[in-house]
């Protein structure tokens, strides 16, 4: 695939990542989470009372943009209605294209590893590689034609997206930023997801990632199932977690551009191409709950145990993707974020365990409390289905000792991609460099404390 042709120290580049941050920091946005938005980005663009007009407003072209089946019940439905200059349906043939380190379902190309792994961050990209091509594949489940599992990608990138958007059919992808401002340039308009948010674009939609710093590095969670929804909170009531007020959707901005635009779409796994002769980033309003969003995960409102023992990490879960089975997910993401520990006796940091679904976690900044050391910001551990794993032996041992006195856990953001089906990982993950091949070692040296007969 085609690379960004700025460099990185080019003058132009600084000028261009000023502009960005200037237009990052001037954003406004719409606030809620799953409720019907509408923006206009001029005044009169949005058609009153009805979606299709015989002629819509300005000129512009009215369509639809589905994330669910037309059909589904009101509370899972999701779609979107786009007021654009030129419609999406004029394009050229679409041609397959370089995958790069991106891959898709079906993930076959190494055998399922029950071990514990874990890999350092990815290395540093070539100079002009760009959110799209800096993307890699660590591994997924599921399968896109049918949309159930899900993929993990890394990325890592020293350019902005300029003449090129991407949009992914095979799913939402919730965008974990740990290194560098970026501003996503969406249909829908403009998004600022800087280290410690968290951003989702939607199934479909188009965006550009254009970079606030000099590099950018972070997580991707391709959700090829249900649309991310907030998880119930039962007998939690009627506020908790992430609140849905604290959803920040962009308004409504267009782009006038011509000349030539490649746009970049992920269908089955695979890379296409296509260019117009202008930007498909031309949606002057919109209106509906198929959006785009961020969300700073130091508002989640963490909850814990006032009394004794650690609670079980769902009670974390920012996001969750519903399956068929009720309480089941396709994936949850779930935030580690600061917070107390009160517990009276209790091991306060997360227990050991071996959970039926399949967890990779990543480090956003500082540190995890289960971990003293080894897991770093960037890098990310996979225990899948049914490994054993909690504190290393540093832990427990400083854990099983400790006073018991009230302690702010706040030097910290991890976060997990937890889903039902074990990760297979992509050949490129399991031979890779920074996979750390002694991570078993954290766990040896746990002595038997059980008196001997
Ligand atoms: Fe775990």
């Amino acid at each position: 695939m085609g690379q960004g042709t700025t460099s990185t120290t080019s003058t132009a580049a600084v000028r261009s990542r000023e502009r960005a941050r200037e237009e990052a920091a001037a954003l406004t946005y719409l606030t809620g989470f799953g409720n019907e938005h509408s923006s206009e980005a001029v005044a009169g663009a949005l058609p009153t009372g009805r979606n299709s007009p015989q002629r819509a407003p300005l000129g512009l072209y009215a369509e639809q943009l589905s994330g669910t089946a037309f059909t589904e019940p009101r509370a899972h439905n999701r779609r979107s209605w786009l007021y654009r200059i030129r419609p999406s349906a004029a394009h050229p043939r679409f041609v397959r294209g370089d995958n790069g380190g991106l891959r898709g379902t079906p993930f076959d190309e190494t055998v399922p590893d029950p071990n514990r792994l874990r890999w350092g961050p990815v290395p540093d990209p070539a100079p002009g590689t760009d959110f799209l091509h800096g993307l890699w594949t660590l591994g997924g489940n599921g399968d896109a034609r049918e949309r159930s599992g899900m993929a993990v990608h890394l990325y890592a990138a020293n350019t902005s997206m300029s003449d090129r958007v991407f949009s992914d059919a095979d799913g939402e992808l919730l965008l974990v930023p740990e290194r560098g401002g970026l501003l996503l340039r969406t249909e829908f308009g403009l998004l600022h997801a800087a280290p410690g948010h968290v951003a989702l674009i939607p199934r479909g939609v188009r965006f550009r990632v254009e970079l606030l710093e000099e590099t950018a590095r972070g997580y991707v969670c391709e959700n090829h199932g249900r649309p991310f929804v907030l998880p119930d909170l039962g007998p939690i009531g009627a506020n908790g977690l992430a609140n849905p007020r604290d959803f920040q959707a962009p308004t409504a901005a267009y782009e006038e551009r011509e000349g030539p635009v490649e746009v970049v779409t992920k269908f089955c796994g695979n890379l296409w191409h296509a260019v117009l002769d202008h930007s498909p980033l031309d949606v002057v309003a919109w209106h509906g709950n198929h959006v785009p969003y961020v969300y700073d995960l130091h508002r989640f409102n963490v909850l814990g145990s006032i009394s004794y023992d650690h609670p079980d990490p769902s009670l974390f879960t920012v996001l969750t993707s519903p399956s068929d089975t009720p309480g089941l997910a396709g994936v949850d993401f779930v935030v580690f974020a600061p917070r107390w520990l009160v517990g009276e006796d209790t091991f306060r940091p997360p227990y050991f365990h071996r959970n039926v679904m399949s967890e990779y976690m990543g480090l956003i900044e500082g540190a995890y409390d289960a971990k003293a050391e080894g897991f770093v910001p960037g890098g990310g551990s996979l225990h899948n289905m049914m490994s054993a794993h909690g504190p290393d032996r540093e832990t427990f041992e400083r854990a099983s000792a400790a006073e018991l006195a009230p302690q702010k856990i706040d030097d910290g953001l991890a976060f997990m991609f937890e889903t039902r089906w074990p990760l297979s990982l992509t050949r490129q993950a399991s031979e890779a460099g920074h996979l750390q091949r002694d991570y078993d070692a954290v766990w040896q040296g746990l002595e038997r404390h059980f008196p001997a007969p």
